[in-house]
């Protein structure tokens, strides 16, 4: 995979999504499908956005028993898409099935399937007060990663802060997918482990996820460039 900024559709509905990339043009994407829209519009809106060319994560974090995982990624495979979910909160035995799920649902090339550690959104705080972790973000996330890599699978999702020591402890190759990220004058909302773009490329992110920087902005294709820029010109100086 080569280093995508992929943007987070989070949008309520394919009108939404339609008016939204018609600020790109031709311009091939990297796209996010997460709860919100996958709920409303279904896999219609998968093999649309394939169509156009566009590159897919399927963000939709499962976390159930096994054998339910394992049926749902069947399923899923079957859509195509580059990159799918887990929750490693969901334990080794789920991620494993999960895999099982994919392998036997794809034709032929599965698609990567990475585990969300703890949501950009969590502070250390919430983590031991409302989780009951009583360790650092940083020693979670990596004890997620850890877990998620021994059932195989190819990454994790980790805040920028995270990311270079995922990789120092479990390889280059195994995915770093960053979400949380802003420019410095954009607003945080609710997430609270928010980095740059460069940041993110300087720590060794394998991939950047930008949602409501590039979404909300008044002229999203120049925010996306912007960032993109921000990702590939620190990348590049790497
Ligand atoms: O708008 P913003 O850039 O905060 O959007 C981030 C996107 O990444 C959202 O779609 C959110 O669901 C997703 N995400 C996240 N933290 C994770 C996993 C996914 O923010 N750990």
């Amino acid at each position: 995979m080569k280093k995508p900024l992929i943007i987070a559709l989070d949008f309520a509905g394919k009108e939404e999504v339609n008016t939204f990339l018609a600020n790109f043009g031709n311009e091939k994407l990297f796209l996010k499908v997460g709860m919100e829209l996958f709920y409303q519009e279904g896999p219609s809106i998968v093999y649309a956005l394939k169509e156009k060319g566009h590159g897919i994560f399927l963000d939709l974090k499962l976390h159930d028993i096994p054998n339910t995982v394992k049926s749902a990624m069947k399923g899923l495979a079957r859509l195509g898409c580059d990159i799918v979910n887990v929750h490693a909160a969901g334990g080794k035995a789920m991620m494993e099935a999960a895999l099982e799920g994919l392998e036997t649902g794809s034709n032929g090339k599965r698609p990567y399937c990475i585990a969300v550690t703890q949501l950009t959104s969590t502070s250390v705080q919430q983590m031991q007060s409302e989780q009951l972790i009583p360790v650092t973000l940083n020693e979670s996330v990596l004890h997620y990663a850890s877990i998620a890599k021994e059932s195989g699978l190819d990454g994790v999702v980790c805040s920028s802060f995270e990311a270079k020591e995922i990789t120092s402890h479990l390889g280059e190759s195994f995915l770093t997918v960053t979400p949380g990220i802003r420019l410095l004058a954009d607003d945080s909302g609710d997430q609270k482990r928010v980095a740059t773009p460069d940041f993110a490329s300087a720590e060794g992110a394998s991939a950047i996820v930008v949602g409501r920087s590039v979404t909300k902005s008044q002229n999203p294709f120049e925010k996306y460039l912007q960032c993109k820029q921000l990702w590939e010109g620190a990348l590049n100086e790497a």
